[in-house]
């Protein structure tokens, strides 16, 4: 990073179906949370990045940076990033470029998706515009699909069985429980995963991360300070058909952008107290924490084995929110969700370094950005 950038001020929008709430309605709670959080005031904003993906399909709305600055007095400049499910991180990516170039002092980042407003067909097809439109919808893939071929390979590769995947979702039901900002708060048990109606073989419904509605935002400024720091800002990318990758079980973007934001951090992964993983599919959290380095290739399920018996000794603490699965996957809004939700475990536990993982598509964009928490 060039300049310290702080994490000024946080909110969010409780993620799930909000049938009374509009897109603009969304935005505008996340950001009045943000900057209710914040020592700002809306006047010291002097710029906006606003992450969405669906805003055309889902509401009929284009144009959010005009949307977007219009909810402020002032109008300050406004532009809107996509990157399919990455929308949020590359939103928080392109924020910190700015703050960095010092083009701007404090930006208003936010994510935002309304999702439930048309049936899920349609939701399905659109979210399929994060794949290649030549080499996979001809197939008549959808994302639980991608993630289906993806999991049946794993499977073959290191003998995974389907009741140890159920392990991963009920971990982050878990974990949703405790927190008012999640779509899902029950508990589910991994007999209740292996038992759900079957999806894409071999992935099941509560293998999926769900359609939900929802906004988050964060107020990010190199002149006013926090107890949290933006240590590094890092995005990869890799080939957005799974047909021109080498293996179907790993993600290159998430090992890039990882080890580079390592580097700008300038710390080692074993630093790294607390994750938040961009969990689309059960299979997507395995995969991850391998591709992030806490386990070996197909090793995984021993990360999630121990973070589902509570024991200390996982490498590192992961989803503590409840993840995409328990807390709901508002497309473009969960990258800056994650880095609301390392933010409060930092603080919760006055730990030090975090990580947010965020990927778009079969993870060909990612996203990670790794926070620092200066009290602990
Ligand atoms: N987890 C837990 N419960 C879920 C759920 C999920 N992912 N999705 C739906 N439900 C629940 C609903 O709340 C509903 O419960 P209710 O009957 O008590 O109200 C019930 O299951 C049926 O819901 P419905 O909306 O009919 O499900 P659906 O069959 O239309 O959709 C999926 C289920 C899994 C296909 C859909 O959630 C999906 O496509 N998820 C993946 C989204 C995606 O691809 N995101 C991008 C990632 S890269």
């Amino acid at each position: 990073m060039q300049r310290d950038i702080f994490l000024a001020g946080a909110g969010q929008t409780r993620f799930g179906e909000h049938w009374d709430k509009s897109l603009r309605d969304l935005m505008n709670e996340a950001i009045d949370a943000a900057i209710t959080s914040s020592p700002c005031t809306a006047l010291d904003i002097d710029m906006i990045v606003i992450g969405n993906m669906l805003g055309e399909i889902g509401s009929d709305q284009a144009h959010l940076g005009s949307l977007t600055s219009a909810l402020l007095p002032h109008r300050p400049p406004a532009i809107r990033v996509e990157s399919a499910c990455a929308s949020g991180s590359l939103a928080l990516h392109t924020a910190c470029a700015f703050l960095e170039s010092g083009r701007a002092k404090t930006v208003l980042v936010v994510g935002a998706e309304k999702m439930t407003d048309v049936s899920a067909d349609v939701i399905a097809e659109a979210l399929m515009g994060a794949a290649d439109a030549e080499e996979d919808r001809p197939a008549g893939l959808t994302f639980p699909g991608i993630f289906g071929l993806i999991a049946s390979r794993y499977m073959y590769e290191y003998g995974l069985k389907r009741d140890d995947l159920s392990i991963v979702s009920a971990v982050h039901h878990a974990r949703a429980k405790e927190n008012p900002y999640a779509q899902f708060r029950s508990e589910i048990s991994p007999e209740a995963v292996s038992r759900s109606t079957l999806v894409a073989d071999p992935l099941r419904l509560l293998d999926c991360s769900p359609i939900s509605d929802g906004a988050a935002a964060c107020i990010l400024s190199t002149q006013h300070q926090s107890d949290i720091r933006i240590a590094a800002s890092q995005i990869a990318v890799d080939t957005l058909s799974l047909v021109h990758r080498p293996s179907i079980t790993s993600f290159s973007a998430t090992k890039d952008a990882a080890e580079k934001a390592l580097q700008e951090a300038k710390i080692k992964l074993s630093e790294i107290r607390f994750l938040e993983t961009h969990d689309c599919f059960s299979i997507a959290a395995l995969i991850n924490v391998e591709d992030l380095g806490f386990a070996d290739p197909g090793h995984g399920i021993s990360v999630y084995r121990r973070l589902f018996e509570r024991k200390n000794d996982a490498p590192v603490l992961v989803n503590e929110s409840g993840g995409l699965k328990g807390c709901g996957h508002p497309v473009a809004a969960t990258g800056i969700k994650q880095i609301i939700d390392i933010a409060k475990v930092l603080r919760r536990d006055g730990e030090r370094f975090g990580m947010a993982h965020n990927f778009g598509g079969a993870a060909a964009t990612c996203g990670v950005h790794i926070l620092e928490h200066s009290h602990a």
